[in-house]
């Protein structure tokens, strides 16, 4: 590799790159774009001399020069791009690119005029392992999300792979989140103590939303596991459906509440059962007031006193 990096300084070519600035494809339509690559692809014409080929016009770029910090360009992995085809492993085969960059070559991300299924195919030839088993039929795949927007490979670490930066990576598409994880009752997301990651499968699972575990509570029992129960006295919204009455994401009401009580609770119970509305001291509502409905039935995700059939002991 030396040798060709060496051969770099000697102008001609860096002559022949300077010249062929234009992004040279995007006036091909995805349909013309997919024929070309499919047609190098049946050619075969690999670069007899791989990466080093391609860092001669490339290395300029730190962005490219990166993907060797990282795992895909370890050459002493004997999986990685990195040790077999490299660059074209993942790019497709070079063909007649290199006459100043003409012919196209694979591209990933947001930009990219190649499909999504056909960037994704490349990643998936090293990358159908069982963690892959359900992205088939995730919303993201059906959304046609890219393995790359979410992925960075020329990067010494990949932002979405760091618990410092997956929210980020996350919340760039999904606002609404972003704007809940900052309200004033929220998981801590918002400092990353936790992230989008602690609940769902970014690649998709078998429950809904892509949840981490088979059911919703089941995914709050994880970290929650007191509010599991078994209760004596169970409160049935409690056993059902978490997100009956809390938001995941944040909420501006105390304790990720859906809304306040007594509206929380009267979404449910309309006819709330008291004959005579009690009125405590000082002229104080205890239906209204303070905790309202709680002021009385504190034990709401369920009680085990042997009095406590109405959720108040
Ligand atoms: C002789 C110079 C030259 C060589 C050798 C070369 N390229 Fe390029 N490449 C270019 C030019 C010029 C462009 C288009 C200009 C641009 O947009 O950066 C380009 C564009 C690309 C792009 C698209 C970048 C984008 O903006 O989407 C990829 C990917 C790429 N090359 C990969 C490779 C790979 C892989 C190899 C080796 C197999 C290679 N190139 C070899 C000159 C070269
Ligand atoms: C594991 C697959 C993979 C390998 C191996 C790989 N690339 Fe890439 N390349 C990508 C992806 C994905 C992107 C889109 C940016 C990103 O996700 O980091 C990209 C982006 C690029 C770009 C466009 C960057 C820009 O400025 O927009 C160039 C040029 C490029 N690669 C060249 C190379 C060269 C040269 C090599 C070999 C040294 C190489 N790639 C190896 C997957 C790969
Ligand atoms: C030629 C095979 C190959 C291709 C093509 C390939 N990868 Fe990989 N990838 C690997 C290997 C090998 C590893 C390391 C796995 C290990 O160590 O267990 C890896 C690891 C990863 C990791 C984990 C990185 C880490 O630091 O642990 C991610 C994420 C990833 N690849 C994404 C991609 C994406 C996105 C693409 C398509 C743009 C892609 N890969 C294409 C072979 C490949
Ligand atoms: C919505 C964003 C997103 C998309 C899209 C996505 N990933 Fe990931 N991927 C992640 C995150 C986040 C992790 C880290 C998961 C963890 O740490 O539990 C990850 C982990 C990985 C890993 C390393 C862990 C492992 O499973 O061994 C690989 C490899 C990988 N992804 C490949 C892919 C491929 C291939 C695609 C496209 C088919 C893809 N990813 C699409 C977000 C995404
Ligand atoms: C490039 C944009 C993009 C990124 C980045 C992204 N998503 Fe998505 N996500 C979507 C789209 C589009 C959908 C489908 C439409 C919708 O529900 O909004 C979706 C759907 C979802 C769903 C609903 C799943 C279902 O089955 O109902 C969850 C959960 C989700 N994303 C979590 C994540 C997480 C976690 C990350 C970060 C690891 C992430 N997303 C990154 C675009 C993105
Ligand atoms: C504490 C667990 C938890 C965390 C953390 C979490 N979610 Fe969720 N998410 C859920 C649950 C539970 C649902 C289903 C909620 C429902 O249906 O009301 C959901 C639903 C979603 C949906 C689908 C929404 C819809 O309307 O269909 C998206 C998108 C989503 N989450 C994205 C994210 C993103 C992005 C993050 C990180 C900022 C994140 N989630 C963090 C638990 C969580
Ligand atoms: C990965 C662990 C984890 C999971 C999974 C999880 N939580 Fe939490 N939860 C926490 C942490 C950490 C806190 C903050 C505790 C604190 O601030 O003292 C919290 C706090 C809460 C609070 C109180 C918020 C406040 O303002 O004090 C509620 C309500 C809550 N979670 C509900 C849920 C629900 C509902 C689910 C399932 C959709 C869930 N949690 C899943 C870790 C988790
Ligand atoms: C019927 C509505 C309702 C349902 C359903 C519900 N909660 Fe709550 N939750 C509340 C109310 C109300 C509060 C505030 C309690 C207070 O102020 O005394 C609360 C508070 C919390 C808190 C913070 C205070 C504490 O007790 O630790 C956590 C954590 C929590 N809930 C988790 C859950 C989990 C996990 C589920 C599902 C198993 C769930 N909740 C289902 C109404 C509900
Ligand atoms: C999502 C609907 C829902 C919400 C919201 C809800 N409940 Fe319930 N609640 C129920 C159901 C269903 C039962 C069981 C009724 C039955 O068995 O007849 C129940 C039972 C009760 C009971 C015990 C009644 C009995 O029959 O012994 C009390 C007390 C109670 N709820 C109070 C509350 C309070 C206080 C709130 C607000 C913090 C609340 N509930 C919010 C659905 C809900
Ligand atoms: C001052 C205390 C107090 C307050 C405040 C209060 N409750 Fe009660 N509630 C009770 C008592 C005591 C019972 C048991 C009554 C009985 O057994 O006849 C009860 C019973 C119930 C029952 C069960 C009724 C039945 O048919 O068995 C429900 C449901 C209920 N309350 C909901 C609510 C809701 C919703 C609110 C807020 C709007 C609320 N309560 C506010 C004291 C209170």
């Amino acid at each position: 590799m030396q040798r060709l990096f060496t051969k770099l300084c000697c102008g001609v070519i860096a002559l022949f790159c300077v010249t062929a600035q234009a992004t040279p494809w995007d006036k091909l339509s995805s349909d013309q774009l997919e024929q070309q690559l499919t047609k190098k692809f049946e050619q075969g014409l690999y670069s007899p001399k791989g990466a080093d080929t391609c860092l001669m016009c490339h290395k300029k770029s730190e962005q490219v020069m990166a993907i060797f910090d990282g795992v895909h360009g370890n050459m002493s992995h004997s999986e990685s791009p990195m040790a077999g085809l490299q660059c074209e492993a993942c790019h497709g085969p070079m063909g007649k690119h290199n006459r100043g960059g003409k012919e196209p070559m694979i591209s990933f991300g947001e930009d990219s005029k190649l499909s999504v299924s056909a960037q994704n195919s490349v990643c998936q030839g090293c990358h159908n392992d069982t963690e892959q088993m359900a992205w088939h039929n995730s919303s993201h795949n059906l959304a046609d999300i890219s393995c790359a927007d979410c992925h960075q490979v020329h990067a010494a670490k990949d932002p979405a792979l760091d618990r410092l930066t997956v929210n980020d990576t996350c919340t760039s598409c999904h606002t609404r989140e972003k704007a809940d994880m900052n309200k004033r009752s929220a998981h801590p997301m918002k400092w990353n103590e936790m992230t989008c990651i602690d609940c769902h499968n970014p690649h998709g699972s078998m429950s809904e939303s892509a949840l981490v575990k088979p059911s919703l509570n089941d995914t709050c029992y994880s970290c929650h596991a007191e509010k599991r129960g078994p209760f004596l006295w169970e409160h049935a919204p409690v056993t059902e459906d978490c997100s009956a009455c809390h938001n995941p994401h944040g909420s501006v009401n105390e304790d990720l509440l859906n809304s306040r009580a007594p509206q929380l609770c009267q979404q449910c119970h309309i006819d709330d059962g008291h004959a005579g509305r009690v009125v405590a001291q000082g002229g104080q509502n205890a239906f209204g007031a303070g905790k309202s409905c709680l002021n009385c039935h504190n034990q709401i995700h369920g009680s085990n006193h042997p009095a406590g059939s109405s959720l108040q002991r």
